[in-house]
Parts: C-alpha cells; sequence; structure tokens
C-alpha cells in the first residue's frame, strides 16, 4: 500500500512574505532531488500557476504533479510530498482547508519590524487549526528574502536568532534578484543560484521532520 504523503503547506498573515516563492522553490528542490511531489496552488490569487506553468498551462518539471484549485486538495492525495501555496491566513475561508489538510506548516516572514510584528496574530490562527487538526505541526518560520547589506534586517535576524532560535528555519533565505524575475519566464525552472541553494539546503533541514511523520 502506498503511503500518504507529507503535506506541507507555506503560510503567512501578510501578502508578499515570499510564501508562493517558498512553496515553488521547495517543490522543486524536493522533485529535482528525486521525491514525487504534488504542488497545490490553493491561492486563489494564483500566483504559482502565473509562474510554474508554461505557454500551454502545463508544468514541465520533472517529478512534480501541478494542480491549481481548492478543488484539488478533495483528489485522492499523491505522490510523497505535497506543497500547498496557501493563501493568505486572513482569507479564513479558503486557508481553513489547506490548514485542515496539512501535516506542517511553514511561516514565511521578511526580516523587517513589521512582518515580524504579524507573527503573533498567524500563531494565533495556527493553534486554532490545531484545535480541528491535531496533527498539524508549525515547522518553524522561514525568513525568506533577507538582504545581508540591509542592517535592519541583519538586526531583525540577530534577534529572531537569539529569541527564537528553536522556531526560525535554517538557512534563512537570501535576496536574489533573479528570483524577484523568474515570473518574466514562465513555466521554468527557479534560477540557479544563493536563493535556490537555500532553498535545497532547506529541504535537507526538513526531510527528518518528514520521515518521521511519514513513518508514523
Ligand atoms: N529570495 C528572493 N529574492 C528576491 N526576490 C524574492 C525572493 N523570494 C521572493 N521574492 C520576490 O518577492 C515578491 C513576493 O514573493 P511571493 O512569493 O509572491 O510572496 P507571497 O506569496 O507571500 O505574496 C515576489 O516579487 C517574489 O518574486
Ligand atoms: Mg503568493
Amino acid at each position: 500500500v502506498a503511503r500518504a504523503p507529507y503535506v506541507l503547506a507555506t503560510i503567512s498573515h501578510k501578502g508578499g512574505t515570499g510564501r508562493t516563492t517558498a512553496a515553488l522553490m521547495l517543490a522543486w528542490c524536493w522533485a529535482a532531488s528525486g521525491r514525487k511531489v504534488t504542488f497545490i496552488d490553493a491561492d486563489p490569487i494564483r500566483s504559482a500557476s502565473l509562474l510554474a506553468l508554461d505557454e500551454n498551462h502545463r508544468c514541465t518539471w520533472p517529478n512534480v504533479q501541478f494542480a491549481s484549485g481548492m478543488d484539488s486538495l478533495a483528489a485522492p492525495l499523491t505522490g510523497e510530498i505535497m506543497v500547498i501555496d496557501c493563501p493568505n491566513l486572513l482569507d479564513c475561508a479558503n486557508a481553513r482547508p489547506v490548514l485542515e489538510e496539512s501535516d506542517g506548516i511553514i511561516l514565511t516572514c521578511l526580516p523587517d519590524p513589521l512582518s515580524i510584528r504579524t507573527v503573533p496574530a498567524a500563531a494565533s490562527a495556527i493553534e486554532a487549526a490545531k484545535a480541528v487538526n491535531p496533527r498539524l505541526e508549525l515547522l518553524g518560520i522561514l525568513i525568506s528574502i533577507y538582504n545581508e547589506r540591509d542592517s535592519v534586517h541583519n538586526a531583525m535576524l540577530a534577534r529572531l536568532r537569539d529569541a527564537h532560535q528553536d522556531l526560525l528555519l535554517e538557512p534563512v533565505i537570501p535576496y536574489q534578484p533573479e528570483v524577484r524575475d523568474w515570473p518574466l519566464h514562465p513555466g521554468t525552472a527557479p534560477p540557479p543560484g544563493p536563493a535556490r541553494g537555500a532553498y535545497a539546503a532547506l529541504t535537507e533541514t526538513l526531510d527528518p521532520w518528514i520521515a518521521v511523520a511519514r513513518a508514523v
């Protein structure tokens, strides 16, 4: 009997935190290392589809099955890992079914003072979801667009590492201009470079969690 896939969603309470990019990068990196990945674009804004689908509305990434829309959540779960681009948590009607289906969630966050102040609200939404889905586990907070030349980013990151090291996923993801420009080439693989390298390392950080969850 095939084992159920591990269901991982990227979430945030604030827009523009790199949620879609993180979901796509993780899916691509896992698939590139040979895992069978199902990707679900559950955000009605459909950024992930705009980015990952080519002019024939197909995702040609090896080992990735791509689906758009909430209906795909109701279909039988396939693959080893399912990555979901969750809608903004404020969009409760669309985010709730994703949280109910997920095993693990990653909260994406920018290393700026305002983004960090939205984390407690996201944490409450996660707690509420756990009442419905006790399996749900916050894998951690991902700093998704870190500019090493920005002194505020550095200060925020130092503070996070100090106060919330257990919650902070490593490595943090560096800012890379080619990633910002990736949507100029829909359907292509994520651009190589430091950001994609960090996402590949992050899949290795996450692999033990997935192995444990799938073993029980
Ligand atoms: N590591 C990165 N380096 C540069 N730009 C990035 C990086 N990650 C995301 N971006 C850009 O930041 C913006 C917000 O990212 P996105 O994934 O769309 O966030 P969300 O889904 O939370 O709204 C997009 O323009 C995206 O291309
Ligand atoms: Mg998005």
